[in-house]
């Protein structure tokens, strides 16, 4: 029996041809590792829980974890970032889904614990929201060992996971597969980067000559301030750590404190995994210009004060699905993008399947590993190893027809020891 409440199961034919569209895109994780998972079966009579966006790559990542032999489970990891018709397409496969577009905070959570009462052996969180939330609410998974492993796919949730294990709170053993080197310098700069011009496309602006600011310069606002700069854009970055800002200056954007740069932005982009970007004050908000876009690209709605704007204004007008006008009382007009959500996600459909092949590659091994290496795992903060990491690296690479040098023993040793000098 499927276990499901999806918006609207029709959609189910339309979810399956984006699906198709995407697993064309995604060699790694819906082919050689499908494949091998389906003759092998190293994740049978394993039950795995995803808190995850549920998009079309999500999806095949569900089929891949499935032909594997595992009970998948699936809810989304923001409430305006699930594709209605993917979700209806699972419920057709069997994945037991709970996940609508558009869901309150309250629903939020109850689709969590419909996935936690299944007794998941392995976690896959996008956020901390459910490992968080199995450590407060469903205790005696930890407890009875029925969790052997979990995976934080995005940045604020690695940052959640490491204060709770400094705290000494995290009872799990927690593989940060965000920091592995094929998920954050591929899916958060290349995906996220691509991701504003998705974001923006449907406000009819043209990036070329406008003054864009974009919050951050690590891995996705690093990727947005190229992206936007390849349009066209004058494009200014804004940072508080000081090596990250020298980076972006050398690189030749503008940099200077956020405020500043209020009276003559055009377009704000954040992406910084932090509260307040843009300081909840009526003086602050007096400065936006007027017309201005507000998009954050951040895990969480708290970079653009969010409340406070929708408090501040005089009136609040939906001007297109997921975009608001507000009036401030000043007169000038802001649009907000996705209520200060993951513009991407919400305004359009996410990284690209490409990229995130290798993303979902990794939770696919780590899967695997984690059942594999079920007796050695202690609880706390282990990284992906290095060959998971790089064997996703090779197969990317042979799926594109790619062939790279190997080490010879004599490169090798060399590089590994001190013997040789001048
Ligand atoms: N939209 C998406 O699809 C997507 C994809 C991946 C990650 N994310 C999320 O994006 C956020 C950023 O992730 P990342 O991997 O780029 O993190 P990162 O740590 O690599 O970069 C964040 C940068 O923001 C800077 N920063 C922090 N506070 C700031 C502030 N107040 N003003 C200006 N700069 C500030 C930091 O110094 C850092 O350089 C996280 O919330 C992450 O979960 C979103």
């Amino acid at each position: 029996m499927t276990n499901y409440k999806v918006a609207d199961e029709s959609l189910a034919e339309k979810g399956k041809e984006a699906l198709y569209i995407a697993e064309n895109k995604m060699p790694v994780t819906a082919k050689v590792i499908r494949e091998r998972f389906a003759k092998e079966k190293p994740l049978k009579g394993i039950t795995i829980a995803g808190c995850l966006h549920v998009t079309k790559e999500t999806a095949n990542l569900a089929r891949t974890l499935k032909a594997g032999g595992a009970d998948v489970w699936l809810c989304g990891s923001n409430p305006l970032s699930t594709q209605d018709d993917v979700a209806a397409a699972l419920v057709k496969e069997d994945i037991n889904i709970f996940a609508w577009h558009g869901n309150t905070d309250e629903e939020f959570y109850w689709c969590i614990r419909e996935c936690l009462k299944a007794k998941p052996n392995i976690l896959i969180d996008d956020g901390a929201d459910m490992i968080i939330t199995a450590h407060k609410e469903f205790p005696e998974l930890i407890k009875e060992g029925i969790i052997i492993g979990c995976q934080e796919e995005t940045t604020t949730g690695v940052k959640r996971f490491k204060a709770m294990d400094a705290a000494g709170d995290l009872k799990v053993p927690l593989f940060p597969v965000n920091d592995a080197r094929c998920k954050n310098q591929f899916d958060n700069e290349l995906g996220t980067g691509q991701g504003i011009v998705a974001a923006i496309y449907g406000m009819h602006v043209l990036f070329a000559g406008k003054n864009v600011v974009i919050a951050g310069y690590g891995h996705c606002s690093s990727g947005m301030a190229l992206r936007a700069r390849g349009l066209g854009a004058n494009v200014t970055v804004t940072e508080v750590d000081p090596i990250k800002a020298l980076q972006a200056k050398f690189a030749g954007f503008n940099v200077m404190p956020i405020e500043v740069t209020l009276p003559y932005a055009d377009i704000i982009l954040t992406a910084t995994g932090c509260k307040h970007v843009i300081q909840p004050t009526k003086e602050i908000f007096d400065k936006l210009k007027d017309g201005i876009i507000l998009g954050n690209l951040g895990h969480f709605d708290i970079e653009i004060p969010t409340k406070e704007l929708y408090e501040y204004a005089k009136e609040i007008k939906p001007v297109r699905s997921n975009v608001e006008e507000l009036l401030m009382p000043n007169g000038k007009k802001v649009y907000l993008l996705a209520k200060g959500r993951l513009a991407n996600l919400v305004l359009s459909e996410g990284h690209p399947a490409e990229v995130m092949d290798m993303s979902f590659g990794l939770q696919s091994l780590m899967s695997e590993y984690i059942v594999k290496n079920r007796d050695k795992l202690k609880p706390g903060m282990v990284d992906v190893p290095v060959e998971i990491d790089d064997r996703v690296g090779f197969l990317k690479l042979q799926s594109m027809g790619i062939e790279i040098d190997i080490l010879t023993k004599e490169q090798y040793d060399y590089i590994h020891g001190y013997a040789e000098g001048t």
